[in-house]
C-alpha cells in the first residue's frame, strides 16, 4: 500500500490516490460525517458559474467536486494527475471531460477559464505556490479562484478536540472503510502541517491574486478562499468613454 510523506513527492502522491480511488467518496462521507456535501455546496455558490461558462476543477480526483457544474450546464474540465482517480471519474461520469494534468505545469493556454477551483487538492501538491501561479495564468482576467481546504478551527477547545479526532480516530475508521488506510495517516499529518486561513490568504496575494477573502466552515475545519485575477489595465493613453 502507498502512503505519501509530508515531502509530497508527486509520484508518491499520485500512487497513494490511485490506491484510495475505489472507495474515495465513501470514505469522505464517513470521515466528515456527511459535512463534505455541505462544504461542496458552499464552494459551488462561491464559484458562481453560469451555463456556458468554462470552469477548471483542478485536482478533481473522481470528479465529485466537478459534478454540480456539469449538472448546471457549465463547461467543466476535471483535471488531476492520478490515473486511478481519473479512471473512477470517467466511469462514473462519462459526460465530464477528464484531463490528466499536473497542477504545477498545466496543459492549458493563458486566460482559458472563467473560473478555477480546487477542493482538498492544494494541500497535496508538492509546490502549492507554483500551482497558484499556474491557476492565475489559465484564468481569464477578472475571473475567479475558489479554494476549499482543511484549515485551523478558530475556537481553541474545539481545535484540541478536532486534533485528537484527526490523530486518534481517523486511522481506525479508515482501517474499517478505506482501500488504503495508511493514506489517512498522511491525511491527518498533512492537515496539521498546512498553513492557517491567514497564511493561505497571504500566499494568494503573493502569487498575484487580488480581492482575497475567506469564509470558515464548520468552525474553521474547512476554509473557502475566494480571489480574483486582476483585470487587464487599459494601456496608458487609451481613450475611454
Ligand atoms: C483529496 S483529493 C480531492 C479530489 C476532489 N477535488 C474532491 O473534492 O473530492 C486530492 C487530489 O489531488 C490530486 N493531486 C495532488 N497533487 C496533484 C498535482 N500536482 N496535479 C494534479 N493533481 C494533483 C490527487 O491525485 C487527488 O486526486
Amino acid at each position: 500500500m502507498n502512503r505519501a510523506s509530508l515531502e509530497k513527492h508527486p509520484d508518491d502522491v499520485a500512487r497513494m490516490f490511485d490506491d484510495v480511488a475505489p472507495r474515495y467518496d465513501l470514505v469522505n462521507d464517513v470521515l466528515s460525517a456527511g459535512q463534505v456535501r455541505y462544504w461542496r455546496r458552499i464552494v459551488v455558490d462561491a464559484v458562481g458559474a453560469r451555463r456556458g461558462q468554462r470552469v477548471l476543477d483542478l485536482a478533481a480526483g473522481t470528479g465529485t467536486s466537478s459534478e454540480p457544474y456539469a449538472d448546471a450546464g457549465v463547461d467543466v474540465v476535471a483535471a488531476d494527475f492520478s490515473p486511478g482517480m481519473l479512471e473512477v471519474g470517467r466511469r462514473r461520469r462519462p459526460d465530464i471531460t477528464f484531463v490528466q494534468a499536473d497542477a504545477m505545469a498545466l496543459p492549458f493556454g493563458d486566460d482559458e477559464f472563467d473560473a478555477t477551483t480546487i477542493s482538498y487538492g492544494l494541500r497535496n501538491i508538492n509546490d502549492p505556490k507554483q500551482a497558484l501561479r499556474e491557476m492565475l495564468r489559465v484564468t481569464k482576467p477578472g475571473g475567479t479562484l475558489v479554494i476549499a481546504e482543511f484549515s485551523r478551527p478558530t475556537f481553541a477547545p474545539f481545535r484540541t478536540l478536532y486534533t485528537e479526532y484527526l490523530m486518534r480516530a481517523i486511522p481506525p475508521i479508515a482501517r474499517a472503510v478505506s482501500s488504503n488506510p495508511d493514506s489517512y495517516v498522511y491525511l491527518a499529518e498533512s492537515i496539521r502541517a498546512w498553513p492557517d486561513q491567514e497564511e493561505l490568504a497571504a500566499w494568494l496575494t503573493a502569487t498575484g491574486w487580488s480581492d482575497v477573502r475567506y469564509r470558515n466552515l464548520t468552525g474553521g475545519i474547512v476554509a473557502v478562499h475566494r480571489a480574483t485575477k486582476p483585470a487587464v489595465e487599459p494601456a496608458a493613453g487609451t481613450a475611454t468613454s
